[in-house]
C-alpha cells in the first residue's frame, strides 16, 4: 500500500535521508540527553540525542542547542524524528520545555500523518520524553519535585497484554488516557499495540477490555476468539475435540478447498476487515494455501505475523496440521 504523506513530510524524509546540512540523522557523542523508545524486532525504534548549552548555576536554564536521532523505521519514523529535532532547536528550549511537545505537535508540524502511521509521531514524543529523564539525571534535577511525572519503561513494568510488541498494561492504559484512544484500531495506529497477529485484541484482558477498563464501557463477557464450527452452527463454539472436525485426509481437494473458503469467509476475513485490512485466496496446491493480503494488511509491518499466527494457525486448528500459509 502507498501511503499517503503530506509535501513536508517527503521534504524532510528526502532532505534527511540525503544528509542535507541542517538534517538531524545521526548520534550525538557524549549527549547530555539520550531516551530510546520502541525496538528493532517490532520493526520500529528511535534513539534521540541532545546536547545542551549548560547554565553555570542553574540546570533548569539550560538550554537545547543540538538535537540528532536514530531509527529504524520508515519514512514517517524519519520525518517524525526530523520534526522533533527541528521543533527543538528552533525554539532554543530547555529540556523541560521540550517536555510540552506532544505527539500531536509532531503530526501538526508535518501537516498530518496517516492514520496507520501515528504511532512514529508517539514514539518521537516517547523518546524525547525518556532523554529528559536521563538529562535529569546527569544534572541532578528532581523532576519529581517540579511536578513532573515521566514514566520510563522500567517504570512500566507489568503484565504483557500484546506479545507482538511487548507492551504492558500500565503502558497502554496510560496511552489509551493520554492520546484519547477509543478503539483497536486507534490503539494500534497509535502505539502498534494489536497491529500483528490480532489474538491480543478481544482476549480475556486484552485491548478491548483495557478500553472498557479506561472508558468505563461494559464489560463483554463473550470473546469473539471462540470460532464457530465452520461446516455446522455458526454461533457453536468450536473445541478440538468437536465431532464436527472431519478428517482431512479424508477430503477430497474440492472438499478440502471449500472448508478452507468457508474458513476463511466466515471468520478470518470480517476479524481482518474490523480493522481495515482483507484476504483474498489466491491458491490452493495440496496442502499450501496461497493468501494475499490486502487493505491496511497490505502495508502493516505486522503482515507476517498475522499470517502466521491468525491465519495458518487458524487453518491449522480447524482443519489440517500440515497446512502451510504463503503470502503472494
Ligand atoms: S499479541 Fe498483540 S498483535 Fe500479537
Amino acid at each position: 500500500m502507498a501511503w499517503e504523506y503530506s509535501d513536508k513530510t517527503m521534504q524532510l524524509f528526502t532532505d534527511a535521508v540525503h544528509g542535507k546540512p541542517g538534517t538531524h540523522l545521526g548520534e550525538i557523542t557524549d549527549p547530555d540527553g539520550l531516551g530510546e523508545h520502541g525496538s528493532i524486532a517490532c520493526g520500529d525504534a528511535l534513539r534521540f540525542t541532545f546536547r545542551v548549552r549548560r547554565d553555570p548555576t542553574d540546570p533548569l536554564r539550560d538550554e537545547i542547542i543540538e538535537a540528532k536521532y536514530l531509527t529504524f523505521g520508515c519514512t514517517s519514523a524519519i520525518a517524525a524524528s526530523e520534526a522533533l529535532c527541528c521543533m527543538i532547536e528552533a525554539e532554543h528550549l530547555t529540556p523541560i520545555n521540550a517536555l510540552a511537545i506532544t505527539n500531536q505537535d509532531i503530526v501538526n508540524f508535518l501537516d498530518g500523518l496517516p492514520e496507520q502511521k501515528i504511532h512514529c509521531s508517539v514514539m518521537g514524543a516517547e523518546a524525547l520524553q525518556a532523554a529528559v529523564f536521563n538529562w535529569a539525571q546527569k544534572r541532578g534535577v528532581n523532576l519529581n519535585a517540579l511536578g513532573i511525572d515521566i514514566h520510563t519503561e522500567e517504570q512500566e513494568e507489568g503484565r504483557v497484554v500484546c506479545k507482538c510488541f511487548t507492551l504492558t498494561e500500565p503502558y497502554i492504559k496510560r496511552k489509551i488516557k493520554e492520546l484519547n484512544l477509543h478503539s483497536i484500531a486507534e490503539i494500534t495506529g497509535a502505539i502498534k499495540a494489536g497491529g500483528a497477529c490480532m489474538t491480543c485484541h478481544h482476549a480475556p484482558g486484552g485491548l478491548q477490555d483495557l478500553l472498557n477498563e479506561v472508558w468505563g464501557a461494559e464489560k463483554k463477557t463473550a470473546y469473539s476468539l471462540a470460532l464457530p464450527i465452520i461446516s455446522g452452527n455458526l454461533t457453536t463454539p468450536l473445541s478440538k475435540s468437536s465431532a464436527e472436525v472431519v478428517d482431512s485426509a479424508k477430503l477430497s481437494p474440492f472438499q478440502f478447498a471449500k472448508k478452507i473458503e468457508k474458513l476463511l469467509d466466515e471468520y478470518l476475513r470480517p476479524m481482518v476487515q474490523k480493522d481495515g485490512g482483507d484476504l483474498e485466496l489466491i491458491d490452493i496446491k495440496e496442502t499450501t494455501v496461497y493468501i494475499e493480503l490486502r487493505g491496511t494488511c497490505a502495508g502493516c509491518a505486522g503482515a507476517s505475523q498475522t499470517l502466521k499466527y491468525l491465519v495458518e494457525r487458524t487453518l491449522k486448528e480447524q482443519i489440517d496440521e500440515r497446512i502451510r500459509v504463503i503470502q503472494v
